[in-house]
């Protein structure tokens, strides 16, 4: 006999979300889950090709995180067509294939744009959300970060330390805007089946061996990211700020000191 799993459920009405590359992916996914709650969702991109086939109900700005001023617009864009902003997700990153290099190798321009969003492209974009919720004395800040930013793999010499650097902006700004009514949490999911992990699968040893890393022994999908943001953006989770959820199917718990499988 099958037993009961439990289920969850969540109401978002009259709230309103900003998701940064939400056309594609997990920030996606998290679009989907946030509108299927009755959220207003906006959706960042710089890709509006694949923002054509976003769901109803979910609104779209094209915008380029590493660009202040588009980050500037994004949040304009929320406040002016749904009177506020209440989440901010900060997911919008790039880890490219070329970017599989060791430190030596690496060009300044590809550090940079690096730099630019996945780090500079988080910062910038809870500046502008931060004045908004600031003014409300509300707000959550949500970053997607990863599980490499607690560990090394080879040839990832700018996404993991830029990581590990969004796990501290998360504490921080969770510190500091604590007593404003405002949280700022992250999500550090383990391998997700994206189009950003299916570009870089070889890199990473394969399909197979990418799953057989995590506890679970699958890689995961981009809606158990999603789920997990409904719950630390909700009130549900009043009590958690500037603090870190691995969703990563149990790798933050394996050392590399032998393979247990
Ligand atoms: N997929 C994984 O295995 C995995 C694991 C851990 C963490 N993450 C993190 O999750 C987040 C989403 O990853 P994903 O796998 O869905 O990536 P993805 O590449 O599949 O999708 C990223 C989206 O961001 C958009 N984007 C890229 N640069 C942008 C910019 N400068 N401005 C605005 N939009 C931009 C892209 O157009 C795309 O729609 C990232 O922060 C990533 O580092 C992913």
């Amino acid at each position: 006999m099958t037993r009961p799993n439990g289920s969850v459920s969540y109401n978002n009405q009259g709230r309103v979300i900003l998701v940064t590359g939400g056309a594609n992916g997990i920030g996606r996914a998290i679009c989907e889950g946030w509108v299927s709650t009755g959220a207003s969702v906006v959706c960042m991109d710089v890709d509006d090709t694949a923002a054509e086939s976003l769901p109803e109900g979910i609104d779209f700005v094209k915008g380029d995180t590493s660009v202040d001023e588009d980050c500037q617009n994004a949040v304009s864009f929320a406040v002016e067509l749904h009177g506020g902003l209440d989440v901010l997700v900060n997911n919008a990153a790039i880890q490219p294939k070329q970017s599989y290099i060791p430190m030596h190798e690496y060009s300044r321009e590809l550090w940079e744009r690096m730099v630019g969003v996945n780090f500079t492209g988080y910062a910038m974009m809870a500046k502008f959300a931060l004045k908004v919720m600031l003014s409300q004395s509300s707000g959550v800040v949500c970053n997607i970060v990863s599980a490499q930013g607690k560990r090394t793999a080879r040839e990832v010499a700018a996404y993991g330390p830029i990581k590990a650097a969004n796990l501290l902006q998360t504490q921080q700004w969770g510190v500091e805007y604590a007593r404003q009514g405002i949280r700022v949490v992250s999500v550090s999911p383990g391998a997700i089946m994206t189009p950003m992990i299916r570009a870089t699968l070889d890199e990473q040893g394969g399909a197979d061996q990418l799953a057989n890393r995590h506890p679970l022994g699958r890689i995961g999908e981009p809606s158990e990211v999603a789920a997990a943001t409904l719950w630390l953006c909700s009130s549900a989770a009043s009590f958690v700020t500037a603090t870190d959820l691995a969703v990563d199917g149990g790798i933050d718990a394996l050392a590399a000191f032998a393979d247990p499988y």
